[in-house]
């Protein structure tokens, strides 16, 4: 489980969930017509924006302060394959990094009823106070968290090296 001084939150999300509710969350998206390229095709702009949507409320669910919460970096967003028009898709997203002031979350876009991804992408947000200064979110990933999501924590570290 995630800890975090409870003097850094406004409530304490980690009353009533767990592990699983607060660092990984599915949302599932009906692909429509004005979600569509000029190909006929999901937009990248538009998947970005979902995945971005995604990783905000994975983190405000983590802080308690979605208020406090901003992107800073979008990490090599890949299109395996097409997503198309009436397709219902999940992004998957888990948290794949703590740091001090940071937040990674990986997120993994599957059409219902397939296993392999369509679309991954690793984001970054920051938790940042009233006048958009980082501050410490006393946050910290457990061991047996790192463990089973091994492979997943350790392509955050390598991305984190690469900034
Ligand atoms: C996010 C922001 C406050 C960071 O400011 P900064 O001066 O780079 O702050 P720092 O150098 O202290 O870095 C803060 C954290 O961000 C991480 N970070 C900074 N730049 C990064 C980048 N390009 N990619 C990934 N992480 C980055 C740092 O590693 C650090 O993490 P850590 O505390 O866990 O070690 C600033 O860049 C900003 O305000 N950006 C605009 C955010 C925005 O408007 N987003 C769109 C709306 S949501």
């Amino acid at each position: 489980m995630a800890e975090n001084p409870k003097n850094q939150m406004k409530s304490d999300p980690t009353d009533s969930m767990t592990e699983t509710d607060m660092l990984e969350l599915t949302i599932p998206h009906l692909v429509k017509p004005e979600d569509l390229n000029h190909h006929g095709t999901l937009f990248a702009g538009q998947m970005a924006r979902w995945l971005i949507e995604a990783g905000l409320i994975l983190s405000s669910r983590l802080t308690g302060k979605p208020e406090d919460i901003v992107c800073v970096q979008l990490n090599a967003m890949t299109f395996k394959k097409s997503v198309n028009n009436g397709d219902l898709i999940e992004i998957r997203s888990i948290i794949s990094y703590l740091g001090t002031t940071s937040i990674m979350v990986y997120s993994q876009v599957i059409r219902k009823q397939e296993t392999v991804p369509l679309i991954t992408n690793s984001a970054t947000f920051v938790t940042v106070d009233k006048v958009g200064r980082p501050y410490k979110h006393g946050l910290k990933l457990s061991e047996g968290y790192i463990t089973k999501n091994r492979d997943v924590c350790e392509e955050a570290l390598k991305i984190r090296g690469q900034k």
